[in-house]
């Protein structure tokens, strides 16, 4: 049985935190827009053998364009650019219906998670294979409080119960496929694809997640990214130095 593995990156959201007047997924952070930087990434993981990239419709030609000139016509060819949904659940159910049978694994990542890195990628494929789905997750740091509708506080959550969930999350393309059917079946919705997995009754293996894996949401969030970029541009220039 083919064990290919594609990697899905739903970059079709508006980005209304960020408040921008492009779509988040094409800001510019260090010369090159967001959603290239968790491509490239995914492209550099020998085991992924397919991309999805899911665009809003009236990007897809600039989308092409802007993997032409980051990754080449050839690299390019092996990019399947597809359009999203009005919610994230429309864009990965666009991005499945692009898929061929011959993928056993799939791997959804959001573009806003640009600092995704090959360990954690390969982290989530040992255990989605292992496991048959798997989530990274990091724990909670701050004290954790429920609050009442005038935002006043009430109670104290125990953080130790609770786990932010990141991307990229692995699934057998098959299951992922029936979750999504079930969801529309039954009116699901969700932010994530674990849900839909979870409203199937199926188990959700969690793997440690990365901090530097953060959702870039509202204009702060650019701020850093860019800081941490140019860092590891230098690191990687001093590294190179050094040979
Ligand atoms: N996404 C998508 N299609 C949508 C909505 C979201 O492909 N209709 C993608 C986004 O591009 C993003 C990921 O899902 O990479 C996570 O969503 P989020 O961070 O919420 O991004 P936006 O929906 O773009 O931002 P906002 O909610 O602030 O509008
Ligand atoms: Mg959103």
């Amino acid at each position: 049985m083919s064990e290919n593995i594609a990697a899905v990156i739903v970059a079709a959201g508006k980005g209304e935190r960020m408040q921008a007047s492009i779509p988040k997924a094409f800001l510019k952070l260090c010369g090159r827009p967001l959603f290239t930087y968790s491509l490239a990434t995914f492209m550099q993981v020998k085991a992924v053998s397919k991309y999805v990239v899911v665009v809003p419709e009236n990007k897809i030609k600039n989308t092409r364009d802007i993997c032409s000139k980051f990754f080449g016509d050839k690299q390019t060819k092996r990019i399947n650019i597809v359009k999203g949904g009005d919610c994230r659940q429309v864009s990965v159910e666009n991005a499945l219906k692009a898929l061929s049978s011959d993928t056993a694994w799939v791997l959804i990542h959001d573009a806003a998670r640009p600092l995704v890195d090959n360990k954690l990628i390969k982290r989530v494929i040992d255990n989605t294979k292992q496991y048959g789905a798997a989530v990274p997750g990091i724990k909670a740091v701050d004290t954790l409080k429920k609050i009442n509708l005038r935002e006043n506080l009430g109670s104290t959550v125990n953080r130790d119960s609770i786990l932010y969930v990141q991307t990229p999350q692995g699934f057998r393309l098959t299951t992922l496929r029936k979750a999504y059917m079930q969801a529309r079946q039954k009116s699901l919705f969700a932010t994530d694809d674990a849900s839909l997995i979870q409203a199937l009754g199926k188990p959700v293996k969690v793997v440690l997640g990365s901090p530097l894996n953060f959702k870039v949401t509202f204009p702060e969030d650019k701020i850093l990214t860019t800081a941490i970029l140019n860092y590891k541009r230098k690191k990687n220039v001093e590294n190179r130095s050094r040979l």
